[in-house]
């Protein structure tokens, strides 16, 4: 018998607004970071937008009865700002509204859950010429945006998710630039971590004037292990551990340290800028922490794999190098397959945050693979499912040992338009061609159907 979870668990799948919707001058939505970056420049493998994606805008119906078919009992998605806010100030655009409207009625009509997500990193483009998540006044407009959102859907959505993976966000958009809005701040992305868990704070208080329902920010967690240059754990050195343990401060207790703890983690002297950290300052200014730290109903994880790190082997802006991780397999990113570091990652959390943990949610979990179909046209994802079922196995696992983990959403429902890799990766359960948007379910999707009637 596999280790019980808890009776009301939740079952779900999550996607993103930018990924999946398309339509993306409809009804009044204005253009966000993503529009534009996708637009311009080379930065995306395939040269491909998010325009179109899965044009869920339009077909979201069919997508909530593949959902249904499905038998999830809740469903993760995200609202584009730049739908609700055209220019990311002002009143709500009734027409944007609607769509969420529609979407949340026909969730809970057939009896889904709706999480919602308030930013999946499509920032309205009119904020990021004010500077964008580097202006301390964004943090205040996401606050606008939430209450505009908690006052129309307060009264449906059952959970609240403010941010997604600000350390993605940070790291990719405003560090190495290979995401938008492509900023490359070298000497210090500080100001955008602390904005966003800015915001965060006070989108978290905005949403709760209007809504009883629990509020939640989404992780991203890459447990750091320290490998040598050979990709394997037992060759790490101590330069190597002190390097994963600047890692594991830059990519994961910084975004979860101030929202538990109150205060900004240490070890993080190896980064230009972090000084601005340590104190109040024109940056961490009087009170932001305690607002930061807004008592959370949940914390949403995150997790893909586990990142190898070693020593910095030249003068770069980090003080660690990435390493590939030998001895997993790997996905068709190219990512290693380790589901115990799920077990392991729920467990430290536990152990790390003891009596401030408040419930867990994976609000991601899942696997790209190449998904080439059979002669009868089925998809047998049978990598996916396996992928899958391990990390199922790891929830369970961390269940056992005594980690309050409410809810798995597997990453991700439908093939979509994957950020850098456009759609050259896809994640879902469900294939979609996207020359013809015509959706088929693979065979994990079936699995997971079954692994939750079970
Ligand atoms: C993001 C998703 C993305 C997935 C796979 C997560 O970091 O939240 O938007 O598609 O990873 O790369």
């Amino acid at each position: 018998m596999p280790d019980p979870l808890p009776p009301d668990f939740r079952w779900g799948v999550a996607t993103s607004a930018y990924q999946i919707e398309g339509a993306t001058t409809a009804d009044g939505r204005g253009p966000s970071i993503w529009d534009t970056f996708t637009h311009d420049g080379d930065h995306v493998a395939d040269g491909t937008t998010g325009d179109v994606a899965c044009d869920h805008y339009r077909r979201y119906r069919e997508d909530v009865a593949l959902l249904a078919d499905l038998g999830v009992n809740a469903y993760r998605f995200s609202l584009a700002w730049p739908r609700i806010q055209p220019s990311g100030t002002g009143v709500g655009n009734p027409d944007g509204l609607a769509f969420y409207d529609r979407l949340v009625d026909s969730l809970l009509e057939r009896g889904i859950d709706p999480v919602a997500t308030l930013y999946h990193w499509d920032l309205p483009l009119t904020l990021q010429a004010a500077g964008g998540w580097t202006a301390r006044e964004t943090a205040y407009r996401f606050a606008d945006y939430a209450a505009i959102v908690s006052a129309a859907l307060g009264d449906r959505v059952r959970l609240w998710i403010t941010l997604n993976e600000p350390a993605i966000h940070t790291i990719y958009g405003h560090f190495w630039g290979m995401h938008a809005p492509g900023l490359q701040l070298f000497d210090d992305p500080f100001p955008v971590a602390h904005h966003q868990l800015l915001g965060h704070g006070l989108a978290v208080a905005a949403l709760r004037a209007d809504s009883a329902a629990p509020v939640a920010i989404a992780n991203n967690y890459s447990p750091a292990w320290a490998v040598g240059p050979d990709g394997e754990r037992g060759s790490a050195t101590d330069e190597d551990r002190a390097a994963a343990d600047a890692y594991d401060a830059f990519h994961n207790r910084l975004y979860t340290d101030p929202l538990l703890l109150c205060r900004y983690p240490d070890g993080l002297h190896g980064f230009s800028g972090a000084d601005r950290l340590a104190g109040e300052n024109d940056l961490v200014r009087p009170g932001d922490l305690a607002t930061i730290s807004t008592w959370l109903d949940a914390l949403g994880v995150n997790y893909y794999n586990p990142a190898g790190i070693g020593a910095p082997s030249w003068p770069g802006p980090l003080p660690y190098d990435m390493r590939l991780i030998e001895g997993f397999p790997t996905t068709y990113f190219g990512w290693p397959v380790v589901p115990d570091g799920l077990r392991d990652l729920l467990v430290s959390l536990r152990q790390r945050y003891a009596h401030v943990l408040p419930d867990m949610y994976v609000t991601e979990s899942g696997c790209s693979y190449e998904d080439v179909p059979g002669p009868d046209g089925i998809f047998e994802d049978e990598d996916r499912i396996a992928y899958l079922s391990g990390h199922v196995d790891a929830v369970r696992a961390a269940v056992a040992a005594g980690v309050p983990v409410r809810g798995y959403f597997v990453w991700s429902l439908l093939d979509n338009f994957e950020w850098t890799e456009g759609f050259t990766k896809r994640f879902g359960l469900v294939h979609v061609d996207f020359a013809t948007q015509r959706r088929t379910p693979k065979a994990s999707y079936a699995w997971y159907r079954a692994l939750i009637r079970a």
